[in-house]
């Protein structure tokens, strides 16, 4: 065990943060996403604590955060595909898999040895001024043990990581909720997650984009079939039901509602805390049941981490 220290995003916590991060250690630090697990990702001890940690699988890759398309290209080959979606979606909530740059100085446990590697330029300031502060590339999966649930909050994280980690940087609450879309750019277009970005507005730019990755070859482990796991069962598509904790979403009677208005921004950005605190609520073995979220927009991402959720557990 080691103690977690709390940091605040000023400039004593960013330069304590900067300082652990040199040294391999691993900084929690919020995007507009999710919070990520933070280490150096040229160092494969920084990485491997990753790993340990989470006690993540290590068949799976780690996306890189960078401050801008500069350091980007430092570690990625970009063509002019690759150049108009980044200028169109970047700094924000989208990952771009792309052709590793041979010398990149990465750790190959960070692209699992793949010869791609996903990168992403994060919006929220605190990360940027993170990335800053340490002035190099951050391998950050999201900051929960293995298979729970996203942490969009720094509570969470001291939650499920304390003990575990050198330090978390409080930024208050993610504003998108959601991880990042990923987009594989190394061969023809796919999406390979739903996520803060829409299918529809990849489309505008890329024409219609097939839906790449399964859970039998797990590249992401947000494809691997049950994730973001709450500790109660959940059943989704559910209508209200007393014997349950019943997450609606739209107007009617609910224990939690995800977005009252039926706005599917603002449930992305509830999902993750009311899944946990559904999970508080659920005593004596009760399910948490969710009502139908529509298909579209931000609705795929959330629908993608809800099956995830109520997948049978390995
Ligand atoms: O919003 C997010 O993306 C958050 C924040 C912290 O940035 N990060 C995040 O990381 O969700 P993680 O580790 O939970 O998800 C990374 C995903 C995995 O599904 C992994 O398989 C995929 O990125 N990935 C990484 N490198 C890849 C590659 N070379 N090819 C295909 N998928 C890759
Ligand atoms: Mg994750």
């Amino acid at each position: 065990m080691i103690e977690t220290e709390s940091l605040l995003p000023d400039h004593a916590g960013l330069a304590r943060a900067a300082e652990i991060l040199r040294a391999a250690g691993l900084v929690a630090f919020p995007t507009e996403t999710v919070y990520g697990l933070g280490g150096d990702a040229r160092s494969d001890l920084a990485v491997a604590r990753i790993f340990e940690a989470k006690a993540r699988p290590r068949f799976n890759p780690l996306i890189v955060h960078v401050p801008d398309l500069a350091a980007a290209e430092e570690f990625a080959l970009f063509d002019a595909q690759a150049r108009a979606v980044a200028a169109a979606f970047w700094p924000g909530p989208l990952t771009l898999v792309l052709p590793l740059r041979a010398g990149s100085g990465l750790s190959p446990y960070v692209t699992a040895e793949l010869d791609t590697v996903a990168i992403r330029l994060p919006a929220h300031p605190v990360a940027q001024a993170l990335l800053r502060a340490f002035g190099g590339p951050l391998a950050a999966p999201s900051a929960n043990p293995s298979g729970r649930i996203s942490p969009t909050r720094a509570q969470h994280v001291r939650d499920g990581l304390s003990g575990r980690i050198a330090a978390v940087l409080d930024g208050g609450a993610c504003a998108v909720g959601v991880e990042s879309t990923i987009l594989g750019l190394a061969g023809a277009p796919a999406l390979l997650r739903a996520g803060g970005v829409t299918r529809e507005d990849l489309e505008a730019l890329l024409g219609r984009l097939p839906i790449g990755g399964n859970a039998q070859s797990p590249t992401a482990p947000g494809q691997m079939a049950s994730h973001y796991a709450p500790n109660a069962a959940v059943r989704l598509n559910a209508a209200p039901d007393p014997a349950t904790v019943f997450i609606g979403f739209g107007a009617g009677a609910a224990d939690l509602n995800l977005s009252p208005r039926g706005d599917l921004v603002e449930a992305a950005a509830n999902l993750f805390h009311l899944l946990r605190e559904a999970d508080v609520l659920a005593q004596n073995g009760q399910s948490i049941a969710i009502a139908p979220i529509p298909e579209r927009g931000l609705g795929l991402a959330i629908n993608d981490r809800l099956r995830r959720a109520a997948a049978p557990r390995g």
